[in-house]
């Protein structure tokens, strides 16, 4: 049984490839490789380098597997960037599901897992999130992943097509192997800009804003390992294959951490002093994200074994610290 796994190169879609083939899938991975690389592909994963936007490439992909089921990775994911190019945004994350979506139709697959995020909540109401929590996007990252969640709603209603949309929080960590881990370009998430700060390559890591009404002042977040998000897109591949309906999931820790504790574990993890400064707020961002992840937990049978934020940081730092330039030599 052959599973499609697009934006299989990405960070996220690496480590689900490296699942999936541990526990004995056939896997086929597509990635135009513009934020992807290739060294993160498995080796046993067939791999056919194609933009999603091509409707002639995946169909041509589509005839040549037997495809049971896809995970759906290929988006942009750029919070700043979203918001000074919108339709490069809307182009790659909207158009490309819709070019997939009508490639599945052809070819009679109906199950998909996708990538969605805590990014469509926007600023939340009350926390921990829940699934039925208003959406309400403060960035045009997560209006898409909204818009795509809706599309697979409306799509699913006119033919065959079920989906499951995971929406995850902070992804973090890398592979226990070392082989593959995060590497984005430029980089803007916390955990490897901090190890970035504790290896040498930056200076200093910069706390955007200590003012936020939380207990030291730093915004807090929910990190979640990114082989337990792993982990979950087989679960809800499963639960689709199984008959399972349409159904939307948050992922998560449920556990919040604020900026200066992921500082302060990363320092105790690597020995390294870390400097720190206290620097401006950051647009758009909501002082505390946690989630409720009790319903992936219920109905998936979920149930993270990496998301400690000690083994969180480890991973990483075993990653980062033997490929201190990502994936470029
Ligand atoms: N932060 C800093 N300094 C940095 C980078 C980040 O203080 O140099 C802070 C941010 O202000 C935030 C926290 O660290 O409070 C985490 O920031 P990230 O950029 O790592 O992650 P975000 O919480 O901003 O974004 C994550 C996902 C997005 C998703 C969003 C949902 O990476 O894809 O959650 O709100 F859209």
């Amino acid at each position: 049984m052959t599973i499609l796994v697009l934006g299989g190169a990405g960070y996220i879609g690496s480590h689900t490839i490296y699942e999936l083939i541990a526990e004995g899938y056939d896997v086929a991975a597509a990635d135009n490789l513009s934020t992807g690389f290739k060294q993160a592909l498995h080796p046993q994963a067939r791999f056919y380098q194609l933009d999603i936007r091509d409707q002639a490439a995946l169909n041509a992909l589509f005839a040549q597997e037997k495809i049971a089921g896809v995970i759906h990775f290929a988006a942009f994911s750029q919070v700043g960037e979203s918001m000074t190019d919108p339709l490069k945004y809307y182009d790659n994350n909207l158009a490309g599901t819709i070019s997939l979506l009508k490639a599945m139709r052809q070819n009679n697959v109906n199950n998909i897992v996708f990538s969605s995020s805590a990014a469509v909540y926007g600023e939340p109401q009350t926390v921990p999130i829940l699934e039925g929590d208003p959406t309400q996007p403060t960035n045009c990252y997560g209006e898409t992943k909204l818009a795509m969640e809706k599309l697979m709603y409306w799509a699913s209603q006119a033919s065959g097509l079920r989906y499951v949309a995971l929406r995850y929080f902070n992804a973090c960590g890398a592979h226990p192997s070392g082989q593959i881990g995060e590497a984005h370009n430029p980089e803007t998430h916390l955990i490897p800009l901090v190890l970035q700060a504790a290896s040498g390559q930056r200076q200093k890591i910069a706390i955007f804003g200590n003012d936020y009404p939380t207990p030291d002042g730093t915004c807090i977040r929910d990190y979640i390992h990114v082989c337990d998000l792993a982990q979950a897109h087989i679960l809800a591949l499963q639960y689709l294959m199984a008959g399972g309906a349409n159904n939307v999931f948050n992922l998560g820790s449920d556990v919040g951490f604020s900026v200066r504790q992921v500082i302060a574990a990363a320092r105790q993890i690597t020995g390294q002093p870390i400097l720190a400064e206290v620097v401006a707020k950051r647009p758009g961002d909501p002082a505390r994200l946690v989630a409720s992840s009790a319903k992936a937990k219920q109905i998936l049978n979920w149930q993270p074994q990496h998301s400690s934020l000690d083994e969180i940081i480890a991973s990483a730092w075993k990653w980062h610290s033997s490929h201190p330039t990502g994936y470029v030599d």
